[in-house]
């Protein structure tokens, strides 16, 4: 794939898909830290039940289908060019037609996003903990947040370094007591979202 493509796995579920696959367009919007809250909203709660346009200003580029969002450094505008349809993801693929930039994230040849990267990897490597360790970890505390995202995202780079699936049930089960069960409850299903076991 060349560096000016986008892809994004998507469950059928959402509501964005819809809005994809109509439009034929889509943007990645990349918040700032000062966003997180309202950004965590959009994640949890589908825009089946809120109008989630209202939470912040919205712009158009060069796609007019392909809103983006003011207060986001960065976004991104795409044309799909390519959906893979599995059961129950889609796969978007989109090619980069224009990115918007805050000024402040490029000054130093861009060491805003650089850094964002590297802060991740550079506490993994720091130790002492393993890399699948660091990830069952991540995997906890995003089950407590009740952050979809990423558990997800979790649960899939444990798997890359080599977790079984009882590891990582158990890191969630594990945290019943702490949390409650639903919470965990929910967060089992999301794993088996990615190791691909759902009753
Ligand atoms: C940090 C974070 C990352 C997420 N990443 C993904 C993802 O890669 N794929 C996905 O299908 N859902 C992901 N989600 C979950 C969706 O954002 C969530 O289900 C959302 O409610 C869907 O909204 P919609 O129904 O309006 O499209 C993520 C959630 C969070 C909080």
């Amino acid at each position: 794939m060349d560096l000016s493509s986008i892809s994004l796995g998507m469950a059928k579920i959402h509501y964005t898909n819809a809005g994809i696959k109509e439009n034929k367009t889509f943007s990645v919007n990349i918040p700032s830290a000062g966003m997180v809250k309202k950004t965590d909203y959009c994640g949890l709660v589908s825009g089946k039940r809120v109008d989630k346009s209202r939470l912040f200003e919205n712009f158009c580029g060069k796609l007019e289908t392909a809103p983006m969002i003011k207060q986001c450094p960065i976004n991104t505008e795409c044309r799909l060019i390519k959906t893979v349809d599995f059961p129950k993801h889609d796969v978007f693929v989109g090619e980069v037609v224009e990115t918007y930039c805050d000024e402040q994230c490029l000054k130093d040849g861009g060491k805003f996003m650089g850094g964002v990267q590297e802060l991740g990897k550079v506490v993994r490597q720091e130790g002492p903990l393993d890399e699948k360790t660091a990830h069952l970890v991540q995997l906890a505390a995003g089950t407590t947040q009740r952050s979809e995202g990423a558990v997800h995202s979790h649960v899939r780079r444990a798997i890359e370094v080599r977790a079984r699936p009882e590891e990582i049930y158990h890191s969630i089960i594990l945290l019943t007591s702490t949390i409650g069960f639903p919470t965990v409850s929910a967060a089992l299903s999301w794993a088996a979202d990615v190791i691909g076991d759902k009753k």
